[in-house]
């Protein structure tokens, strides 16, 4: 063991095992999930996130166990877990609560515990330390010490791996600060932020997602401006990128777990301190709209082909909240389908990525072998994972029946591959 000592990890989801895996390559690692499931398959080497292969998670030293027992003597405890949002997009803090109680009962005097699941600024102090107080009998900030550094993975994006992301991190005191950019020094190698505060490191992790939600409001907003004018958004934003200073954001779906949630937690902040986001609220409510807008657009170009809607073979490809994922929480593929449905349609839907099991159960679909999407009406291109690029854009076209409508929704087909007889339209 070294001068660190044995770290542990709680939630075992997409954040947390590729970091688990990270630094049980350089310590002891303890990772511990309170899901059975979870814990039964990854010991069988299987991670359905697929983050981190067979071999690698065979290969890893890493401890996986579902119990909270095995997190005692961990001297830096660093938790993970899911941060959602309620009904009524409300923070939901119960993972973390629970997550927090739990620990509370197991670390000792001197512990460090750092946490990376996406909170608003301030609920590192305000919500968890007093449910580990409780839950310890220790006092924050003296007896153990708190830690903030957000998590700014990308999955799916094998690109950017964890080593190679700028980690920001965040401390309770200047000790711990140092602990903690030691830590993550070990394994990150392109660099460390040391914030001034946890709530610095809070508030940037959270607005890091909301200016990405806001930048591509605005492009939806312009692509249904576009759409009014009859002229494509795609030239448009390509003409508009030639110039320096002109920022690449495209319209599409907002999905997932990040983008589309973060942002309601800083607004709940905000709201807590007596401030009412209009800019935010209102590029949430533009990104929420655009699954019911692009099945509109899907029903009013059949309507003016002179489709009868209630035969119209509608094919979506793609489910999940993103390309190249398998994760279909919070996809907003589900709101196009939906809305056709409300018209009567029933779609096919194909995805290579996403768990028909999960499909079935968390949507209530059942998902179409991709050999089934022959004379479709409409095909609705909403997720373009590599599959479907390596499918090739021909096979797509031909899946479309002679004078059939094509929703390209990211732009992600050359236009010079289509048959004529066929109704191209993007966002
Ligand atoms: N997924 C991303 O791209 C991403 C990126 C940056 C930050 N984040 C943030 O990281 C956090 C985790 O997200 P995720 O996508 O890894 O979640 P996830 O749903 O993939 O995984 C979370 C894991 O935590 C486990 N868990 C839940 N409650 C627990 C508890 N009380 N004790 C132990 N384990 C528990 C679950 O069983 C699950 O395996 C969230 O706050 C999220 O906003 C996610």
């Amino acid at each position: 063991m070294n001068a660190i000592g044995k770290i542990g990890v709680v939630g075992l989801g997409y954040v947390g095992l590729p970091l688990a895996v990270a630094f049980a390559r350089k310590h002891d690692v303890v990772g511990f999930d309170v899901s059975k499931v979870r814990v039964a398959t990854l010991r069988e080497g299987h991670d359905y996130t697929q983050e981190i292969s067979p071999e690698e998670l065979k290969a890893s030293k890493l401890i996986i166990t579902g119990s909270v027992e095995d997190l005692r003597g961990c001297g830096i405890i660093i938790v993970t877990v899911p941060t959602p949002v309620d009904e009524s997009c409300r923070p939901d803090f119960s993972n973390l609560t629970d997550a927090c109680a739990a620990i509370g009962k197991v670390i000792a005097p001197g512990a460090i515990i750092v946490f990376e699941s996406t909170v608003y600024p301030g609920a590192t102090e305000e919500v968890c330390a007093p449910v580990i107080e409780a839950a310890s009998g220790l006092k924050s900030g003296a007896d153990f010490k708190l830690g903030y550094s957000p998590e700014r993975i990308n999955p799916g994006d094998k690109a950017h791996p964890i080593e190679a992301i700028v980690k920001v991190v965040a401390g309770q005191d200047a000790a711990t600060l140092d602990t903690l950019a030691e830590l993550y020094g070990s394994i990150i190698h392109a660099g460390i932020h040391r914030a001034s505060s946890i709530r610095v490191a809070e508030a940037a992790k959270v607005i890091e997602n909301t200016q990405r939600d806001i930048n591509i409001a605005l492009m939806n907003e312009i692509s249904k401006i576009c759409d009014l004018i009859g002229i494509r958004t795609s030239e448009v934003l390509a003409a508009a990128g030639t110039k320096w200073n002109f920022l690449k954001f495209y319209p599409g779906l907002v999905g997932g777990h990040c983008i589309g949630v973060d942002p309601y937690y800083l607004t709940a902040k905000a709201e807590q301190m007596g401030y009412h986001p209009e800019v935010i609220l209102s590029g949430r409510r533009i990104n929420d709209s655009m699954g019911s807008y692009i099945a509109q657009r899907a029903v009013k170009l059949l309507a003016m082909a002179g489709h009868p809607l209630k035969d119209a073979r509608v094919g979506i490809l793609g489910l999940t909240f993103k390309e190249n994922v398998p994760d279909i929480r919070n996809s907003k593929v589900e709101d196009i389908y939906r809305e056709l449905c409300e018209f009567g349609i029933r779609p096919l839907v194909h995805d290579p990525l996403a768990d028909s099991a999960a499909a079935h159960r968390e949507l209530g679909l059942t998902l179409a072998d991709v050999e089934a999407f022959k004379d479709i009406d409409v095909l609705i291109y909403a997720v373009s994972h590599d599959f479907y690029a390596a499918l090739g854009a021909p096979a797509i076209v031909d899946m479309v029946a002679q004078n059939g409508i094509l929703i390209d929704v990211k732009s992600a087909m050359q236009t010079a591959a289509l048959r004529s007889d066929i109704s191209y339209w993007s966002l």
